[in-house]
């Protein structure tokens, strides 16, 4: 089978070195790709015969990819029979839509279908209607509205701008002056068409914890469980990011939770979208909060999490391209639920200086092999580029995801850090604690 990857990040390197596992992938292109992913497309295209077809070789390449018809194209040309979709913008601007109306299957849900992350306000309706267990709300269309639901709920509030805003429209104010605050700047265009609208929300208290599970809208497979740490900084603090390492499987969420999990929030889910007439297909991401009252979801996105994605890859035992395909044409129920192996992955982001603000660019990165060899360690590039004469640099906030396993996350987790010791990035910086809810209660037993 020929794949198209959509992105280029961690997640997405991840993606493509799990699907470049599978005897079933015969070409793989991406776009735009990066660094990590040439390494696993240039794999791909040495281990294949091409000496009656010649010219069918993988690469990456530069698309637009609001240039729907123009995607459409390429895999016609290519004879495409997967595209993955890595990002939640093109999912939400309905390219799954496109390319379905055009016969090439594809992983991801449609527009209508990716409004359960691209519009907070409809996920809590649609919670609401189908009784699933979630912070109460109100939507707010103006600043006047917004305001007056403040005052409702009172501090400790959440307030979201509706929208995708690139992991910066939510606040979690402590206070009612931050909360109007954050009201203010939503209603005064910070976030553009995002923040048309605010959802104003209860302060859920509790752990947090991500729960995958894969759908083609009728059947529903669990794909694991995963705990991010959103704050830039060693003990939770300092500003948010999109995530600076995760672990998976997440030990909080238990057998009887992910039962919960399941029964309350993604079956009822996935049936009220049916209901709704915008059936879902693909990976539901959902954000959960851990309360004394029994799972609540935060939010759902409608792509894998990233970090978590590439400690999900890590731990996934089974075949990448039959699992997607099979989500892709609605035979989900035809194959083997996807298996994972029990070992703990871990992984460290490592960020240039000055994210989640502006990075630096250009920093030199070496030792890659070295964090890599004897196999203890899978270096992902989440934001690398080459130079002109081949040197490795970063070119982006996030710029590695240093992974590693272990028979506990506590063993994982010294394994990433042995291996981010042996890589030399002098301006990058990388929590030194992923892991550490985790690590202490291993150690208290
Ligand atoms: P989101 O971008 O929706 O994932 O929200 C970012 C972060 O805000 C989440 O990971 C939570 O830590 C926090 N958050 C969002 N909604 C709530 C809520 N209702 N109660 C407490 N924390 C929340
Ligand atoms: N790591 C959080 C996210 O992917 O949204």
């Amino acid at each position: 089978m020929n794949i198209l990857l959509l992105g280029s990040g961690g997640r997405e390197h991840a993606l493509a070195w799990k699907l470049a596992q599978s005897p079933l992938c015969e070409t793989l292109w991406a776009s735009p790709g990066n660094p990590g992913i040439r390494e696993v497309i240039a794999e791909v295209n040495a281990r294949r015969d091409t000496s009656d077809e010649a010219g069918l070789l993988g690469t990456c390449f530069e698309t637009d990819l609001t240039d729907h018809a123009g995607i459409v194209d390429f895999c016609e040309t290519h004879r495409i029979g997967l595209v993955v979709i890595g990002p939640e913008a093109p999912l939400v601007d309905g390219l799954a839509d496109t390319l379905r109306g055009a016969g090439i299957p594809v992983f991801g849900p449609s527009g209508r279908a990716a409004r359960l992350e691209g519009s907070k306000g409809f996920t809590k309706d649609l919670c609401e209607k189908a009784g699933i267990p979630t912070a109460g709300y109100v939507r707010a269309a103006s600043e006047a509205e917004a305001m007056a639901a403040l005052d409702r709920f009172g501090a400790p509030v959440v307030v979201k701008a509706d929208g995708l805003a690139a992991g910066k429209g939510v606040t979690v104010a402590m206070t009612m002056s931050e909360a109007q605050d954050a009201v203010r700047e939503i209603f005064a265009g910070r976030f553009g068409e995002a923040g048309a609208e605010a959802v104003i929300e209860e302060f859920l208290e509790g752990e947090e914890a991500s729960y995958f599970a894969l759908t083609d809208g009728g059947t529903i497979v669990s794909f694991g469980s995963a705990q991010d740490h959103k704050r830039v900084g060693d003990g939770d603090t300092g500003p948010n990011t999109g995530g600076m390492g995760a672990y998976s499987p997440a030990p909080v969420v238990t057998p009887d939770i992910e039962r919960q999990v399941m029964t309350r929030i993604i079956a009822p889910t996935v049936k009220a979208m049916e209901d709704e007439g915008c059936p879902y297909s693909g990976v539901l991401y959902a954000g959960l909060m851990l309360t004394a009252a029994g799972p609540k979801l935060i939010e759902y996105n409608c792509r894998f999490g990233d970090p978590e994605c590439q400690v999900l890859m890590m731990r996934l035992e089974s075949d990448l391209v039959e699992v997607l395909s099979a989500c892709a044409t609605n035979r989900l129920g035809a194959i083997e639920p996807p298996r994972f192996s029990p070992r703990s992955a871990l992984t460290v982001v490592m960020a240039a200086r000055g994210y989640p603000g502006t990075p630096d660019k250009g920093g030199a990165i070496a030792g890659i092999a070295e964090a890599e060899q004897d196999g203890g360690a899978k270096v992902f590039h989440a934001g690398t580029a080459r130079t002109g004469n081949g040197e490795l640099v970063a070119s982006g906030g996030r710029v590695l995801n240093v992974t590693a396993t272990g028979a506990s996350v506590g063993e994982a987790k010294d394994a990433a850090y042995a291996a981010v010791d042996r890589i030399d990035f002098p301006s990058g910086f990388c929590r030194g604690d992923i892991g550490w809810r985790e690590v202490e209660r291993e150690r208290q037993g």
